[in-house]
């Protein structure tokens, strides 16, 4: 079998993501008008992507907004190029804080940060683990949440992911996003990630952003696309195929999943951590 998961300072990766690449994280050249677009994987990545991208579309009067490979994803033999971009570049990770390079840090990059209820976080994983070929295979949905308590999955603990980008020194440029509110009132979602980001936008423009920002259009316009996969155009690093992203997109699918039982067993193992986290203890676990 092919090594798809290796751990570099205690958290797993997928080897998509190298060693090398990793170990040069600290060689990134950050810009003080760099937006960085944080999220544990399967929180809403794509979809707040979309609304950047569509926000900046209007700031940049139509020029497109320049969106760089994740951070733990960038080749080093690029960084001319990386260089060469013009402001502001939008940057994805799912880095935890620790690991995102200081100089990015220093210069108070405005950052954005995706939350997702956990619960339908680890069943949006689970189907991923499932269908993305830089995954492992794992069946058996019991197997796979017991991994994801324990941390035991792609870029580690979901609690810990949060609590490390709660506890940053550099919150007051965070913008904390709840994917369960983007889902209740996007335009109103829009209209606040627009005031943090100070890009200007009319009520028409907010509205147009939230339709093409919308589960069925975004999920529409990919199945259309025929193009394949574009290493140079992703904006997760665990796969460059937007096709395996756009499944449910719903709140709730994890009553689908959760036993009982599961449902203590996510209690005993998080409750703890969640309530030592006020971003954690806002999440609304029932529906
Ligand atoms: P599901 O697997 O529950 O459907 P990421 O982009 O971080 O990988 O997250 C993917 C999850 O976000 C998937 O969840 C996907 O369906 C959901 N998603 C993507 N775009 C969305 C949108 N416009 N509206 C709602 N959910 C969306």
């Amino acid at each position: 079998d092919v090594q798809l998961i290796h751990s570099f300072k205690g958290i797993p990766f997928p080897t998509r993501v190298t060693i090398d690449q990793l170990n040069s994280l600290d060689r990134f050249e950050a810009r003080e008008d760099d937006v960085l677009l944080v999220s544990y994987p399967k929180s809403g990545t794509h979809w707040l992507m979309e609304i950047l991208k569509n926000l900046y579309h209007y700031r940049l009067q139509g020029r497109s907004v320049a969106i760089t490979q994740p951070l733990e994803f960038q080749d080093p033999a690029k960084i001319h190029e990386l260089r060469n971009l013009p402001g502001p570049r939008l940057i994805p990770t799912h880095l935890p804080q620790q690991m995102v390079p200081r100089k990015l840090q220093t210069k108070n990059c405005k950052t954005i940060y995706v939350i997702r209820n956990p619960k339908d976080t680890a069943v949006s994983m689970f189907h991923y683990y499932q269908r993305n070929p830089h995954l492992p295979k794992v069946d058996k949905w019991s197997t796979f949440l017991d991994m994801f308590l324990k941390g035991e999955v792609v870029y580690g603990s979901w609690v810990d992911h949060l609590i490390s980008w709660e506890r940053s020194d550099n919150d007051e440029n965070i913008l904390f996003v709840y994917y369960e509110n983007l889902k209740k009132d996007l335009p109103k979602c829009v209209r606040e990630i627009s005031e943090f980001l100070g890009v200007r936008v009319t009520e028409d423009q907010v509205r147009d952003v939230a339709k093409k920002s919308s589960f069925s259009e975004m999920k529409e316009r990919v199945e259309r696309e025929k193009a394949r996969p574009d290493n140079n155009h992703t904006v997760c690093a665990l796969t460059s195929d937007r096709k395996l992203i756009f499944r449910k997109g719903a709140v709730g699918d994890w009553k689908n999943h959760f036993t009982a039982e599961q449902n203590s067993q996510f209690e005993a193992l998080l409750r703890e951590k969640i309530n030592s986290s006020e971003l954690a203890s806002n999440v609304e676990y029932e529906f």
